[in-house]
């Protein structure tokens, strides 16, 4: 859902070639990027290793969930790089995050059921508070209950339940956007989606980067030839600035309720808007300007990986739309805006799900990328990144350290299975004693786990 338009060769821009057999040797950039980097290939990876092949930094907050998703009293389960993760509602307070995995058998927690303040095993119905303690089990005596499961701290902000897969004292201090596109701005109305998509999360920021693949969405969007402004480097930034002018074709209907106008494809249009995209470790901005007003259109995207080589992602996206004048007009016309993205969205995942199975089958990375955004890009990418065996969560259970006699006493009290009454623990921000585990990922991916991976899509609001 992210471009809006098609491209058709151009001096001065990014200049695409409509075969797709010259693309790579007639493809041109006019850009601040220097001569060097427009010849620049990079045949496999920006750095010398398989960007594919490169795990995000768990030391950031991931979305695992939707908090629609998660109502009181309920439990459910989500994941983080083939970490299951079990994100429990309780009867009061906030949402809180442990290991989806009872301590007594491996059985998921999320087929339990959530009592008061803590989460009960379906099984034999061991009970796990906030702190991942056991606190209780039915037919034992409360001095002997067993070590608990690894807990995550947890955020929950703009409709959204964020995890910190990484090192928990790292949580705190590690920023997360205070708004994610215009979420809380009463001039837009926010849609909220997500897929899953069988795809390294790489793919997925390629994709949004490179308005060069509007020649995917000429059905959708008729033909419109970007223009390349330049691009911005910064620690862990990545930025893109084009700007777009209708060479034929009409103006789809779910493009004019984005500009709030209708436009044909006269000069007075071309060139008027600016789009930024950017990658700000690990997620995605994209923005649309006309003049110095305010953004017609924000989004916020992020690609929170699935599976344990991380070839499968799960996108959690907002998109904001500025609304126009006429009051109630956007939500009149929101179907069609929904319907339109829906349909680039599913032309974007085709493509990148494509470039996944051609990974798979070749072994590697075999790309030829000649776009210095995109190489920009990847490099960032792998520098943020970290190796596949570098210290990641663990995969094993976890065990809380044998609570000490007074702190028992109150985990028993706020968090039993029996109503209790009492406060839930303040902010999420729950540190777990997990140790950290290795993991090595050497191993080829296996084609048979990704085929898999990928669920039904989400449903589209
Ligand atoms: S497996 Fe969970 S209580 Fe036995
Ligand atoms: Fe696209």
């Amino acid at each position: 859902m992210d471009q809006f338009l098609p491209t058709e060769s151009h001096s001065e821009s990014v200049e695409v070639c409509l075969d797709p057999a010259n693309a790579a040797t007639d493809s041109k950039t006019s850009t601040d990027a220097s001569d060097a980097e427009n010849r620049s290939v990079s045949p496999n990876s920006a750095s010398g290793q398989d960007l594919r092949r490169i795990h995000c930094d768990p030391d950031f907050w991931y979305p695992v969930a939707w908090s629609r998703e998660l109502r009181r009293g309920k439990v459910i389960a989500t994941r983080y790089a083939g970490h299951p993760i079990a994100l429990v509602r309780p009867d009061e307070g906030p949402v809180f995050a442990l290991e989806d995995r009872c301590a007594h058998r491996q059985v998921p927690l999320s087929k339990g059921r959530v009592c008061g303040q803590s989460v009960q095993c379906c099984y034999h119905g061991w009970a796990y508070g906030r702190s991942g303690r056991c606190i209780d089990v039915p037919y034992l005596g409360k001095g002997k209950l067993p070590n608990g499961v690894r807990t995550y701290p947890v955020r929950e902000q703009d409709g959204l339940i964020f995890v910190f897969p990484g090192d928990p004292e790292k949580a705190a201090a590690t920023p997360l956007r205070r708004e994610l596109a215009q979420s809380n701005n009463a001039a837009y109305k926010t849609r909220r989606f997500g897929r899953h998509v069988a795809c390294h999360y790489s793919f997925m920021h390629e994709n949004l980067m490179d308005m060069n693949h509007q020649f995917m969405h000429m059905k959708q969007m008729g033909q419109m030839r970007p223009r390349f402004l330049g691009q911005k480097r910064e620690p862990g930034l990545v930025e893109a600035r084009y700007s777009f002018a209708r060479t034929s074709g009409k103006q789809p209907l779910g493009e004019a309720l984005i500009f709030g106008e209708r436009r044909d494809a006269s000069a007075k249009y071309a060139d008027r808007d600016v789009m930024t995209i950017r990658t700000e470790y690990p997620f995605q901005t994209l923005r649309i300007q006309t003049g110095d007003e305010a953004p017609v259109m924000d989004l916020w995207i992020a690609y929170t990986p699935q599976d344990a080589d991380q070839l499968t992602n799960r996108t959690f996206g907002l998109l904001s739309v500025k609304k126009p004048g006429v009051p109630g007009l956007l939500d009149l016309a929101w179907p069609f805006l929904v319907a339109f993205t829906e349909r680039i969205f599913a032309e974007d995942r085709e493509i990148v799900e494509l470039e996944q199975k051609a990974w798979n089958e070749l072994g590697g990375d075999h790309n030829q990328e000649v776009f210095p955004v995109i190489n920009a890009l990847r490099s960032l990418l792998a520098e943020c990144g970290v190796q596949p065996g570098a210290s990641t969560p663990g995969s094993s259970p976890q065990e809380a350290s044998p609570p000490s006699s007074s702190s028992q006493g109150r985990e028993d009290a706020a968090a039993a299975p029996v109503s209790r009454s009492d406060a839930p623990a303040p902010e999420n921000v729950t540190a777990t004693r997990a140790k950290p585990e290795s993991r090595s990922s050497k191993r080829a991916p296996s084609a048979k786990r990704k085929a898999g991976a990928a669920k039904p899509d989400d449903k589209p609001t």
